[in-house]
């Protein structure tokens, strides 16, 4: 078989099925190709900023990384606006979809949160409610979206900033996405991991 008989879903039969779930097994492989693929194409957006939005993105998984943050902080900040290329009024939670089954729920939280956070630095230049941060108060990870926002993403749009390149963060963007989906080991409910781990010298 290379094509299923089917027109409609509901006459496709066992083997059918599982014919297209082999296929679509081989296709999740290349899930972190094309979302490093997704973050060059973050290039072309948004012109404005000193930086583009690649360039944002791999400054704030830069500081990210350089702040001794674990692997699931690195790649959770790396796609943390990917979301921008198709979702520009919810791109948080574009990317936290992508990122839920494959990292920490902290991360994942941050990440589909982080437009609310941010509007504490530009809401009042806007128009916008710098407070909308205010009604995630009490929540466990509250206090880590702060942080995210405050050393990784506010701050990093600078283009004299030493980013790391894209190749550098490449295998680690492959090894989250080839873990277990939903596993409950990664995704670790209610557990927290510092966003900054101070180095020895
Ligand atoms: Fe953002
Ligand atoms: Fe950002």
């Amino acid at each position: 078989m290379d094509k299923v008989a089917f027109t409609q879903m509901k006459d496709g039969t066992k083997e059918e099925y599982e014919f297209l779930t082999r296929h679509e097994v081989e296709h999740t492989k290349g899930t972190a190709d094309r979302l490093l693929k997704a973050l060059v194409d973050l290039d072309e957006g948004l012109s404005g900023y000193q930086i583009t939005r690649l360039g944002h993105s791999l400054q704030s998984a830069t500081r990210a990384f350089r702040d001794g943050a674990d692997i699931d902080w690195i790649v959770s900040t790396l796609l943390h606006d990917i979301g921008d290329i198709y979702a520009p009024y919810n791109h948080d939670e574009y990317a936290a979809a992508i990122l839920r089954p494959f990292v920490r729920e902290q991360c994942t939280w941050c990440v589909a949160t982080h437009g609310d956070f941010q509007m504490v630095y530009y809401g009042h230049h806007v128009g916008g409610n710098p407070h909308k941060r205010d009604h995630h108060k009490g929540n466990i990870y509250f206090d880590d979206c702060v942080a995210f926002c405050e050393r990784w993403d506010q701050s990093s749009f600078d283009p004299a900033y030493d980013t790391l390149p894209l190749d550098f963060f490449r295998p680690m963007v492959n090894e989250v996405f080839a873990r277990t989906p939903y596993d409950p080991n990664v995704i670790r409910q209610g557990h927290r991991e510092p966003l900054v781990i101070p180095q020895a010298e």
